[in-house]
């Protein structure tokens, strides 16, 4: 089991985007109220007081969409201002990023991970469920905004959908050949929308590589991240291509990571509730961050308990209160 180091913040549930893999038809009705959102200063109380001391060296700030979170700039400055911080990334859809992607990095954002599920205008805001005027302009202004001031690794992910996008598949990884950019393919996860695309929704990485290495052929790179992701390379590339294959394998056991909710709970799995704690409540009554350690220490011995488990009893239609957009992904 690898020490438990990695936490994601979710700054905030709302998004301008409407996946319909992460965004459910009728979960904004759901969002959490303002004065239930942690503020800028209770983050980093929590992560200077509590996180740090357990050891957490790596903190991915995600949403829903984190950009519109009032005060993330002022945010990123403060946590990357801590001498402990090791790694400061953050995970957007890129949408507000062409204004934003200089001021995050001077304030000292390290990496950052956009969602691409497609370069097809049309596909793409059937994906993000747009309906107006099309968004995959400003989007991809958004990602070379990032290249450009120097973001790197700049990832970008897809959730590949059978009959929606997976005949992009080549495209987009064709994006590595001349760019340093790592393009994942990600294996749809049926979060609390098990029905969604039908009985087996997500394509088994094994089945992409097959048609990538049919045409470049494929190398798997020595590097491995401190993330879910095997990291492959067409020959010669500048990018890399990563599998986040969590049905078609478990990487349970490597996980490094908890999750902070926006409203403030701590959860020890994406993909299992079990055992989270209220952080919020307890900070706003005052309860001592030595006590908060020693619960936290708890979940955290029992985490591997705790790991996803129905998967591979093939039972992933699992209780989930929370969809992906309410968790952070
Ligand atoms: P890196 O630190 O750059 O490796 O980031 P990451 O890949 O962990 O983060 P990102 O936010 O880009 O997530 C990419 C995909 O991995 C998303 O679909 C996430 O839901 C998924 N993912 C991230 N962490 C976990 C995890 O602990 N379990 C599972 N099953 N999926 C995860
Ligand atoms: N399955 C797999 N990945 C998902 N994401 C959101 N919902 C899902 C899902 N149901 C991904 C997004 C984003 C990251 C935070 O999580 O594509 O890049
Ligand atoms: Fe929003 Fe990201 Fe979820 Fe899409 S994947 S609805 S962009 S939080």
């Amino acid at each position: 089991m690898p020490k438990i180091d990695y936490l994601r913040i979710s700054l905030i549930d709302k998004c301008n985007f409407r996946c319909q893999y992460c965004m459910p038809e009728g979960s904004e009705l759901n969002y959490v109220l303002n004065q239930e959102l942690l503020t800028n200063a209770e983050i980093l109380s929590l992560v200077q007081d509590v996180f740090i001391p357990l050891g957490f060296t790596k903190f991915r700030l995600t949403g829903g969409e984190p950009l519109l979170r009032p005060g993330v700039v002022e945010l990123v400055r403060d946590l990357a201002q801590l001498p402990q911080t090791e790694d400061l990334a953050m995970t957007t859809n890129a949408f507000l990023l062409a204004k934003m992607a200089q001021p995050l990095y001077d304030a000292g954002l390290k990496r950052i991970n956009i969602s691409l599920d497609s370069l097809n205008p049309l596909t793409f805001d059937q994906i993000i469920g747009n309906r107006g005027k099309s968004r995959w302009q400003q989007t991809w202004s958004g990602i070379l905004a990032a290249h450009r001031v120097g973001f790197d690794p700049l990832k970008l992910n897809v959730v590949v959908i059978p009959g929606i996008n997976d005949t992009e598949v080549l495209d987009l990884a064709a994006l590595s050949i001349e760019r340093s950019w790592h393009i994942r393919f990600i294996e749809f996860m049926p979060i609390g929308n098990p029905d969604l695309f039908g009985k087996k929704a997500w394509i088994d990485s094994e089945e992409l590589r097959h048609s990538i290495r049919q045409k470049w052929g494929l190398m798997e790179s020595g590097v491995r991240g401190n993330g879910p992701a095997d990291v492959f390379q067409i020959p010669h590339a500048k990018g890399t291509l990563g599998f986040i294959s969590q049905m078609s394998e478990c990487f349970c056991d490597r996980c490094n990571r908890v999750r902070l909710s926006a409203d403030g709970w701590l959860r020890p799995c994406l993909l299992n509730e079990t055992g989270q704690i209220d952080l919020k409540t307890a900070l706003r009554n005052g309860v001592d961050p030595i006590d908060l350690q020693a619960q936290i220490n708890q979940l955290l011995l029992l985490k591997p308990e705790i790991n996803f488990k129905e998967r591979d009893s093939g039972t992933e239609k699992g209780i989930y209160t929370r969809t992906m957009s309410q968790i952070g992904g």
